[in-house]
């Protein structure tokens, strides 16, 4: 499939992709987001990629909302499913096998935010702008924004941020959680690129249990959670990558894993 709102670029196992409407500040529209689902579901499989990197290009915006001039146009028969597919490249992001993080260097409002949120981790340049704007709009998030902020920064921020639809700057981000670190703008995609390699030389399937882990088990009853994560501990004793690390630890040298 040819791109014409995203661009792919793939740099030694790591795919950077980029929200690629400058001129709108990378608002998503429906073509934005079946171009992201197709890339997300191509990723998923594709073994030349451990990690992904999500930003916007250009030096203002992450992803500044929805596209409002398509909105404008949804009737109550086309907006139910229109949510439905963010939501689905959400759930999508959300459950890549290997990690995903968002550099936010800029605004990330509305389904921008929700892009965000999706990911695994969030990483922000100092001159991010963050929140959930809808409510202005008359609109709520619709793209999960309502179900995945409280579970990142409790229901009591969320509601905050979801009510009052008053952004926040990455300080604020940093503070309550939204995000994991923030960087100098010019710092944020080489930063957020070592993070991800050091992830990136961790074993490979413990790092894919561990995803699992977090985002299902946390969705359980906490025994379930527990037993789910007891499952995965089990499995990776049979794994090689389990003897290479333990191994190299007690070597003293560096493992390399094969991700058997
Ligand atoms: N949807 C569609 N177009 C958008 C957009 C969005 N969510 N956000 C920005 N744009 C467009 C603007 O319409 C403008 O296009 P134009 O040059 O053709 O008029 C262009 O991007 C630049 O935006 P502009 O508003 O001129 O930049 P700014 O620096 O003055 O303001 C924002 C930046 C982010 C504060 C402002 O664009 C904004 O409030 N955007 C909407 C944010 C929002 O409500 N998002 C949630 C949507 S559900």
């Amino acid at each position: 499939m040819t791109y014409e709102n995203i661009l792919r670029e793939d740099r030694d196992g790591i795919a950077m992709i980029s929200v690629n409407r400058p001129d709108k500040l990378n608002a998503l529209n429906a073509q934005t987001i079946g171009e992201l689902q197709h890339a997300f579901d191509e990723l998923a499989e594709d073994e030349s990629i451990a990690a992904v990197i999500l930003t916007g290009t250009g030096e203002k915006a992450f992803v500044a909302g929805a596209d409002i001039g398509e909105l404008v146009h949804q009737t109550s028969i086309t907006a139910r499913p229109l949510a439905m597919k963010g939501q689905r490249l959400m759930d999508t992001i959300e459950s890549t096998p290997k990690p995903v993080v968002a550099a936010v260097n800029g605004f990330a409002l509305g389904g921008g935010c929700e892009l965000a949120l999706a990911c695994h981790m969030r990483f922000a340049s100092d001159n991010a702008l963050m929140g959930l704007p809808e409510v202005t709009l008359g609109i709520i998030p619709g793209y999960g924004g309502t179900q995945r902020l409280p579970r990142i920064v409790g229901k009591g921020r969320a509601m905050e941020l979801i009510l009052t639809a008053k952004p926040i700057d990455a300080a604020e981000a940093l503070r309550i959680g939204l995000v994991n670190k923030v960087f100098p703008q010019s710092e944020l995609m080489a930063a957020t690129e070592k993070i991800v390699r050091k992830v990136m030389s961790a074993g490979p399937v413990a790092v894919r249990f561990a995803l699992d882990a977090v985002n299902h088990g946390t969705e359980m009853p906490l025994q379930d959670g527990l037993n789910y994560e007891a499952t995965f501990f089990g499995l990776l004793a049979a794994t090689t990558d389990l003897k290479e690390g333990m191994g190299a630890f007690l070597e003293k040298r560096p493992p390399k894993f094969t991700g058997n």
